[in-house]
């Protein structure tokens, strides 16, 4: 079938976007599911930082590639050998597809699968299939989604069913920003009622983890951020204290309002300097949690002596340690119950040919989750 796509040819083009235009809207050929593949339509698509990455360069892909991994949508057809999932079936869509039999699908990590990592590298389908082609030739696949599309084919592991009666833009919010920002808090972090916790980075994913903390009963929750708007709006949502990271002093306020520092911070900020700001205001004994993705080579130098002598540890959460069919179900029905409201989250709707002005936006910092509506 044919469909209308927002193709990028080319990583790292300057800003602004809507000048150098490194999204092109084109029609693309989508091949139909092979065997475990789902054809959907996209009912609704965010527009994550680890997109903007992808587009600055920070993550080499190759090109051309259809990007975009936060999504929901329709199921419109189905390949043979798909079990459990039929056409008109409401889905969210995961950013991991999982094969079931690697050491972590094994261990109950499928969010860290090994299957998934190699596929996305090459920019194909976990089968190694490409369904995508532009003018005769093949194109690639991002995350196994390319979900700013009208239309995608994805493997059955790489979608999750959910109610009919979610609406879909909420839904595909559960695909990245709230899986990997509650996940921390709630899976890697394992916070619980009466606990502490601070949050570094406050976009799609940092408001994610600040919503579940209020929903899991912290009893402090410490949002930092450069934007004081973001600040502001955390306040709003249950943050009991606010701190600007521009503020070369921004460390020692915060240990000095939390009597030294808190147990749990959670970077999402996805730069080094806010990497280092959480570790400095986690307390002695205290942890790290990061989910912020910088440049694929950036490395974080670890205060050696200190992290012995204060017994810190930092740990990495990739979507949010979820199992995504045991996690959406259950953040979904947080949502419902209205303790987990990241309709919030969404910063207005855009069409696939906005999206250019979209990522700048995104880029300003300015927004929290822009949604794409593909097909209007
Ligand atoms: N681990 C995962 O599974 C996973 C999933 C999705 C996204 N990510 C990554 O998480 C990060 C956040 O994604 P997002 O879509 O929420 O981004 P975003 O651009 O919406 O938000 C990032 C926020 O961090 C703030 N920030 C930047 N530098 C800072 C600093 N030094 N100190 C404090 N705050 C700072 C910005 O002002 C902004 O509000 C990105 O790096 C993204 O690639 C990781
Ligand atoms: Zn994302
Ligand atoms: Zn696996």
């Amino acid at each position: 079938m044919r469909m209308k796509a927002a193709v990028l040819h080319q990583q790292g083009l300057p800003r602004p976007y809507v000048e150098t235009k490194p999204l092109v809207i084109e029609e693309v050929e989508l091949d139909p599911p092979g065997p475990g593949e789902v054809l959907i339509e996209i009912a609704a698509a965010g527009l994550c930082h680890s997109d903007l990455s992808t587009i600055e360069n920070l993550r080499p892909r190759p090109m051309p590639i259809i990007i975009g991994h936060e999504g929901a949508g329709v199921i419109r057809e189905t390949g043979p050998d798909v079990h459990g999932l039929q056409k008109g079936d409401h889905v969210v869509c995961l950013f991991v597809a999982s094969c079931g039999d690697c050491r972590p699908c094994r261990k109950g990590r499928p969010n860290i699968c090994e299957g998934g990592f190699a596929a996305r590298a090459a920019g194909t389908l976990p089968s190694g299939a490409k369904r995508l082609k532009l003018n005769g030739e093949f194109i690639h696949h991002n995350s196994g989604l390319s979900l700013f599309a009208q239309y995608a084919v994805v493997d059955q592991s790489a979608l999750v069913k959910i109610p009919k009666d979610v609406p879909l833009a909420d839904a595909a919010l559960f695909g990245c920003a709230v899986m990997t920002g509650a996940g921390a808090v709630l899976n890697t972090a394992g916070l619980r009622a009466g606990e502490e916790i601070g949050v570094v980075g406050l976009g799609g994913v940092g408001m994610s983890a600040l919503l579940a903390a209020v929903a899991a009963g912290a009893s402090r929750v410490v949002a930092v951020d450069m934007n004081p708007a973001k600040l502001e709006l955390a306040r709003q949502w249950g943050a009991t204290h606010a701190f600007d990271a521009r503020d070369p002093d921004c460390a020692a306020k915060v240990r000095e309002a939390t009597s030294g520092g808190l147990d749990t911070v959670i970077e999402t900020a996805g730069a080094i300097p806010a990497l280092q700001l959480a570790y400095a205001i986690a307390a002695r004994g205290g942890e790290v949690i990061t989910a912020g993705l910088p440049h694929v080579n950036s490395a974080f130098p670890l205060p050696a002596f200190n992290m012995v002598s204060e017994e810190k540890a930092v740990r990495g959460s990739y979507m949010g340690s979820c199992v995504p069919t045991r996690d959406i179900p259950k953040l979904l029905g947080m949502y419902r119950r209205g303790t987990l409201p990241v309709t919030r989250l969404q910063s207005g709707t855009i069409a696939l040919e906005e999206i250019n002005a979209g990522f700048d936006r995104l880029a300003a910092g300015e927004t929290l989750r822009q949604m794409l509506l593909p097909n209007g």
